[in-house]
């Protein structure tokens, strides 16, 4: 028999026994951060995590209690200093964003209020609400649209191409893939990020039946490829039902030509998505607002807030041009999720209508608080900073003669090699040398670009979404990358 009443005659709770121990920690911490974030850019950008770090992450499961204040020495100790390094001025790797310190109190606040947000009546869905109606103007999609705030650009493409599967097939829903009538194809360049083959891997596509469409010298898609690409496959019997653009590519940062790609996918009747992790941000910018601007005219759109709008992890956003289509793809009713008139089940439809995800954290106070303290205007100088520097790194580098861009600057990602004059070093030599550079300078803490192949050769590759680099960091990347050269050179033989 369980003895209920022995146990509730000691009833327990996780707060705090000492309140105001907690709070002196709270307040300690506060402090921590904000010097941490202060003097970022005076510490190495990484270091490795020692052996004895790697074993304090060894330990056994705790069992019995341990102090708040000891927890919190072992993560100034084993935890701070080896941090990633993405909050760093030197930090240009993949494509990564750099948070802000208002940022980081939001997701505090979030977290204490702790709201699951995706059903009831209470202010943070309707802040929620606010933001996905922020974002929906910032990209220019009409006002009967509707969207979703997801942890990341990934999880947004998954749902977009849920939502367009689905409109194409309606049978999708109650019958699955059995019940199409013809296999569903998918189109879009060679240099798509892989969520985007790994969504339409999870959707049932499959990647065989996702046509990876050759790019021109610019690395866009090559248009007559595509449209040759989709009539073969017509004509095969096979069903296209989703072209996929490109607003920014992962490699280089090109965008594709999306209005020629908006008629094509009118014209095929099929859904237009547009990727746009990083690059539909642009739109925010003078320079990119004509290029970037059929955007608006997208079925979907993914993209990131914790890229180049630098909030803090994690945060996206996926915008759908027509809400009841949105809709339509995942609402289920559920009598636990039922809505009523009155009380805290009232209030804004169940956002877990809209996508996958029925637990959602309040991501959204840290978007609605920062769109707030800067302002949009703010946002696109920033951006546009970080394009003139990407420009500024791609002038430094074609004015050196040992260095040697590998793709057009177009946006905010320098792709670039280290290759003396006067030696004849084959590829695979130049490749093993950049890659050696690459890591002497992580290792040696300076910055934190990372690489990618293009045609076969390695490059180093600059992804600016770094509301803290200055001028004099691309400067200091580029006279580290040229010593660092020189001293492996010497010595070639040596990193194979
Ligand atoms: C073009 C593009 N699409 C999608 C993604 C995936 O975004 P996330 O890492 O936020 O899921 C990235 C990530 O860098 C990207 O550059």
């Amino acid at each position: 028999m369980y003895d209920f009443q022995q146990i509730l005659a000691q009833e327990e709770t996780l707060d705090p026994a000492d309140w105001t121990a907690m709070r002196v920690l709270g307040h300690r911490m506060i402090d921590d951060m904000m010097d941490y974030l202060q003097h970022i850019g005076e510490r190495p950008i990484w270091q490795p995590p020692t052996e004895a770090v790697k074993q304090a992450f060894q330990a056994d499961l705790p069992i019995a209690q341990q102090s708040s204040e000891s927890i919190y020495e072992e993560f100034l100790t084993h935890i701070l200093p080896y941090n990633k390094g993405n909050i760093h001025p030197r930090f240009w790797g993949w494509v990564q964003g750099t948070g802000t310190p208002l940022g980081m109190l939001a997701d505090m606040l979030a977290s204490g209020m702790n709201p699951n947000n995706t059903i009831g009546d209470h202010a943070p869905m309707y802040v929620e609400s606010q933001v996905l109606e922020w974002c929906k103007t910032m990209m220019g999609f009409p006002a009967e649209g509707s969207g979703l705030l997801v942890s990341g650009a990934s999880m947004a493409n998954v749902t977009a191409l849920i939502v367009g599967r689905n409109w194409f097939e309606q049978i999708i829903r109650e019958k699955g893939l059995y019940g199409v009538p013809a296999p569903l194809v998918m189109y879009c360049s060679v240099e798509t990020h892989n969520c985007v083959f790994k969504a339409a891997e999870a959707i049932g596509i499959g990647q065989e039946n996702v046509r990876k469409i050759s790019v021109n010298e610019a690395y866009q898609i090559d248009l007559d490829a595509l449209k040759a690409q989709i009539a073969a496959d017509r004509a095969a019997g096979l069903a296209p039902f989703c072209l996929v653009a490109n607003a920014g590519t992962v490699n280089t940062g090109a965008i594709d030509p999306l209005a020629e790609l908006r008629a094509i996918a009118t014209h095929e009747n099929i859904w237009f998505h547009i990727d746009g992790a990083f690059g539909a941000l642009a739109k925010l910018t003078p320079e990119f607002a004509e290029t970037l601007a059929p955007i608006q005219t997208a079925d979907s759109l993914a993209f990131d807030l914790h890229k180049w709008m630098y909030m803090p992890y994690e945060v996206a956003c996926v915008l759908i041009r027509c809400q009841k289509i949105h809709r339509s793809a995942f609402a289920l009713t559920a009598n636990y999720l039922l809505h009523h008139e009155r009380g805290l089940s009232a209030g804004i439809e169940a956002r877990a209508n809209y996508g996958l995800e029925l637990s959602r954290g309040f991501k959204a106070l840290k978007v609605w608080m920062s769109l707030k303290e800067h302002g949009l205007e703010k946002y696109s100088r920033l951006i546009r900073q970080n394009i003139a520097q990407a420009f500024y790194l791609g002038d430094l580098v074609a004015q050196h003669r040992d260095l040697e861009l590998l793709a057009p600057v177009t946006m905010n990602i320098v792709c670039f090699r280290y290759r003396p004059v006067g030696t004849d070093f084959d590829t695979d030599t130049l490749n093993a040398l950049n890659k050696e550079i690459l890591m002497l300078l992580h290792e040696r803490g300076i910055a934190a670009p990372t690489y990618t192949l293009l045609h076969g050769q390695y490059a180093i590759r600059v992804a600016n979404v770094n509301h803290r680099s200055r001028k004099a960091d691309f400067d200091a990347l580029v006279a580290a990358v040229l010593e660092i050269g020189k001293e492996v050179s010497v010595n070639v033989a040596s990193i194979f």
